[in-house]
């Protein structure tokens, strides 16, 4: 089956920065309309302009919008829609972390997470796959992460966020199977982008090179996997071995393995007074 991408109107939340600017590029070429959706107006303007001179024919909408605020997210839709009528692929991308053990992380920014890697995630869906679903095509790519399949200390509000969106994507592919509409769940490890220093990695996590990938390939594997209706992707072979390998062995193990993990974390957060 062609892919909605193709001659498709594309929404992708978080085209600012990262893996959701490098979506943003790889699929300009291909779709009719491309909607950027993040807060720093400029680095989306900025990409129109790159667009402007390469994709003549692609129609850029920026739409500035703080995806945390139900309200915002309304008046968005309203006004893309009011424009382009349909939405045919929905990128929800956009998402952040925060490198802190539980008991000592800001609720502040634990809610704002919850906000954007969960309810935004889920509302847009919502509003989004009623019309794919009556046009019996289109599709959605959620980006979620391989903390969606596995767990380490210093992370957990972020991990929790991410298995929701696993499991809410698994149960999506079941209750759209048949309708046409396709659901594609990404699952990088760590990725090259601006995301550690949203996350302020307060516990100091070890240095991620073997399995960092850049946010192009992650962005070209996880388009791939959508183009070819697959329902899971990890992007990057290192992570692949290592999600297949973490799959066969226990939780019980990690959660004892990382337990300690977890004591020395807290350790070193107390000595550094974080
Ligand atoms: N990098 C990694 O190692 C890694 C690994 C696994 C999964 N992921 C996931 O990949 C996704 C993209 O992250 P990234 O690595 O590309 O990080 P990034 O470079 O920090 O990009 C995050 C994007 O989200 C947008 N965003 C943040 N808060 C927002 C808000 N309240 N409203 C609207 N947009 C908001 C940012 O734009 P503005 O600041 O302009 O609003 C930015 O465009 C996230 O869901 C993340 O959890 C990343």
């Amino acid at each position: 089956m062609a892919s909605p991408i193709d001659g498709g109107n594309v929404l992708i939340t978080g085209a600012s920065s990262g893996i959701g600017r490098e979506m943003a590029r790889q699929i300009a070429p291909r779709a009719k309309a491309l909607v950027l959706v993040a807060r720093r107006t400029e680095r989306l303007e900025e990409l129109k302009s790159e667009f402007a001179q390469k994709h003549t024919n692609l129609k850029v909408l920026v739409q500035p919008c703080d995806l945390t605020d139900q309200a915002a997210i309304d008046t968005l839709l309203e006004t893309v829609l009011g424009e382009l009528g349909t939405i045919d692929v929905l990128v929800n991308n956009a998402g952040f972390g925060d490198l802190q053990i539980f008991d000592k992380a800001a609720w502040d920014k634990l809610d704002r997470m919850i906000r954007l890697n969960i309810n935004a995630l889920t509302y847009l869906t919502h509003k989004l796959v009623p019309a794919m679903v009556e046009r019996k095509s289109g599709g959605i790519i959620n980006v979620s992460s391989s903390f969606g399949m596995s767990f380490l200390p210093g992370f957990s509000v972020y991990i929790g966020t991410k298995h929701f969106v696993n499991g809410f994507c698994d149960a999506l592919v079941c209750d759209l199977a048949g309708t046409g509409v396709r659901v594609t769940c990404v699952c990088p490890g760590p990725v090259k982008t601006e995301f550690n220093e949203v996350a302020q990695d307060a516990i100091r996590l070890p240095n991620p090179a073997p399995m960092e990938i850049s946010a192009e390939r992650c962005a070209r594997e996880s388009i791939a996997a959508f183009d070819a209706g697959k329902a899971r992707v990890v992007p990057g072979t290192v992570m692949k071995i290592m999600m297949f390998m973490e799959a066969m062995t226990p939780d019980a193990f990690f959660r004892s393995l990382y337990g300690m993990q977890g004591k020395i974390m807290r350790k070193k957060a107390i000595e550094r007074g974080v």
